[in-house]
């Protein structure tokens, strides 16, 4: 999976799978721009890649944001020449009933894991399209997106939506060799899941850690997901390997779809 001279963006690189997917890149010797909401965190994470003999770059985004993604992928080019693979990777999550769903809450998903998601892949792919080397585009997707829960209807809509553009784009740049893909990922042990484990409390009136226990007792392989595991499949689709690899949603989830 040699990345040697290829230029990366993760959007929220701060923590949980974007920093995994981060360090994943920078070692296999990709440039990596950290892009998140929270600027000191992307820093920590570019301070930890640099330290290990890595090349990066922290930049403060909120991928709602236009003016923000445009400037961005600027910073990217501005700093490393060019703009090879963008990990769509910042998301958000809130567990709410459907009869409890509020136009706050639609938006607010919507807004950062659908509207964010196409104003990076727009602003990334006319810098590829303009250079004319191809390039990646990978989505964080979800177990969520391939079918619907009781109690998730909001998020569950977002990640199938994020299934759908996948696919557009990769229509839509095939004639550019950008390739575009989806992970879907099931539930994986990063700080995400310290919130959803809360707010499932909540809701099923059982202790904190609970949900967690149940959920994770139902996969196939036995385990939680670590990020590790989702960085490794985002540096495959990022390398050469899987260059005839476009319009794909990879299931890594431990086998738990379809179920
Ligand atoms: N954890 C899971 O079980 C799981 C499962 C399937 C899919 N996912 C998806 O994978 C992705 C990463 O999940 P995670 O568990 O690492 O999440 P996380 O909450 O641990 O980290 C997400 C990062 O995104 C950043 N972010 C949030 N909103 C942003 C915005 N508007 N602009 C820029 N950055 C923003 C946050 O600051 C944070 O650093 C998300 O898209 C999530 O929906 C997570």
């Amino acid at each position: 999976m040699n990345l040697d001279g290829k230029v990366a963006i993760v959007t929220g690189g701060a923590q949980g799978m974007g920093r995994a997917i981060a360090w994943r890149l920078a070692q296999e010797g990709a440039d990596v721009v950290v892009a998140d909401l929270r600027q000191e965190g992307a820093q920590q994470v570019v301070e930890e890649i640099v330290g290990a003999g890595g090349r990066g770059l922290a930049v403060a985004v909120d991928v709602r944001r236009q003016e923000q993604v445009q400037a961005m992928v600027d910073a990217a080019t501005g700093r490393f020449g060019g703009l090879d693979v963008l990990v769509n990777n910042a998301g958000v999550g809130k567990i709410i009933p459907f009869l409890e769903t509020t136009e706050q809450d639609w938006d607010f998903m919507f807004d950062v894991n659908c509207k964010g998601l196409l104003w990076c892949s727009q602003a990334a792919s006319r810098v590829m399209i303009a250079q004319g080397r191809g390039g990646r585009i990978i989505n964080l997707a979800s177990q969520a997106g391939r079918r619907g829960e009781a109690l998730v209807l909001a998020y569950c809509a977002s990640k199938a939506a994020v299934i759908s553009m996948t696919q557009s784009m990769a229509l839509a740049l095939a004639e550019h060799q950008i390739t575009v893909n989806a992970i879907a990922p099931g539930i994986v042990d990063t700080p995400f899941w310290v919130e959803v484990d809360k707010q499932f409390a909540r809701l099923l009136n059982v202790p904190e850690g609970e949900p967690k226990r149940r959920f994770t007792a139902t996969i196939p392989l036995g385990r939680i997901e670590q990020p590790e595991d989702v960085a490794g499949v985002a540096a495959f689709l990022a390398s050469a390997d899987a260059g005839y690899i476009t319009q794909q949603c990879l299931n890594v989830d431990g086998g738990s779809w379809p179920s």
